[in-house]
């Protein structure tokens, strides 16, 4: 049986990944400072607190287990956050990372997976957007994550390991079962703040911006199922034990939806027309991000299976109904 570190494995999409591999029989080593985490969401596995800084406690840690393969999720991933702290973003994102690959060489652990973004594109001039495309990030949470693929494939080149970048698009929906989901009270994302506005929780839903250039003048996104994303890391773990080389995956559906239209679906779903404000754009919004998802399907046959707006929402919705009654709000 093969043991799997997953750094940030009790957090919103490291808890779903975690939740997978026990159940295709892989033992799990989850690391997470639960910062953000919560110990609740480790739905499989080993459950060990401590911080991807922590070089004294990541060598114990590495040293008590043999690992085979590491999945690397442990981040701030909030985009306008990113901008008005821009070294939280780095100290944590750039330099945890390096310390993590640092102790892994030492170590002698030579699989790896790493959580990127479509942040990492920019403003892209051709939609959707394929792997190739020259990486333009701009903001500090992209340029960050931009960094560490560059220090990903120097690694690769010089042999010292194999990896597998995921390039993440919009990543929203739920456990179908509901028993995780996105557990953090102060989530930014557009689903989870529609939601979480249908619940009562907020006041009112705004939207950042309404003179974007595209159909309805909102900024459009591709998302993809929480539960879909899950199943490209076991894809890319088998495509790694099976002798893969080093690569970079978009992980997205390749259609894109208006932050208007997801409103509109959210209504629909939750039977609440809740009150919406528009307001100025937020920093660092690209238009548009639609993923070019061919490659992902072809190299690693990975193949969604909840691809679907409503659902996404529903998961969701299910899950925020959950998480309030069990953790009052
Ligand atoms: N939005 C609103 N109101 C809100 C929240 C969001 O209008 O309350 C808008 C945003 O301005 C944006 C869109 O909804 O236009 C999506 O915003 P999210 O905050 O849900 O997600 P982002 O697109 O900013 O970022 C997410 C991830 C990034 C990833 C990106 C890829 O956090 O890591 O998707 O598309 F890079």
């Amino acid at each position: 049986m093969k043991t799997i570190l997953v750094t940030g494995g009790a957090g919103y999409i490291g808890s779903h990944v975690v939740k997978m591999l026990g159940e295709a029989g892989y033992e799990v080593i989850v690391y997470d400072d639960l910062s953000t985490g919560h110990e609740w969401a480790v739905l499989s596995g080993r459950m060990v607190r401590g911080n991807i800084n922590d070089t004294v406690k990541l060598q114990e840690l590495l040293q008590q287990y043999n690992i085979d393969a590491v999945i690397h999720f442990a981040a701030h991933i909030i985009v306008p956050e990113s901008v008005g702290n821009p070294l939280k973003y780095y100290l944590n994102n750039v330099m945890g990372t390096l310390n993590l690959l640092n102790v892994l060489k030492q170590c002698k652990i030579d699989k790896f997976i790493f959580s990127s973004t479509a942040a990492v594109y920019g403003i892209p001039s051709i939609i959707p957007v394929a792997e190739e495309t020259p990486l333009s990030p701009i903001n500090p949470y992209g340029r960050g994550k931009a960094m560490i693929e560059q220090v990903l494939s120097d690694l690769s080149f010089s042999n010292e390991i194999d990896y597998v970048t995921l390039r993440y698009f919009n990543v929203a929906g739920a456990d179908p079962a509901g028993r995780i989901g996105e557990g953090k009270p102060d989530a930014t994302h557009l689903i989870t703040m529609a939601l979480r506005t249908a619940a009562g929780l907020c006041p009112h839903l705004d939207v950042f911006g309404t003179d974007y250039p595209t159909f309805d003048g909102t900024c459009i996104r591709d998302y993809i199922h929480v539960v879909d994303l899950a199943s490209a890391h076991l894809k890319a773990l088998e495509y790694l034990f099976n002798g893969g080389k080093s690569d970079v995956f978009n992980c997205g559906y390749g259609k894109g939806y208006s932050v208007l239209e997801v409103i509109t679906a959210a209504k629909e779903i939750t039977g609440n027309n809740f009150q919406v404000n528009y307001t100025g754009r937020r920093p660092g919004d690209p238009p548009v991000l639609i993923a070019d998802c061919e490659k992902i399907g072809n190299i690693l046959s990975w193949q969604p299976s909840h691809n679907d707006l409503h659902h996404i929402i529903e998961t969701a919705w299910n899950w925020e109904k959950t998480r309030i009654a069990r953790y009052n709000g």
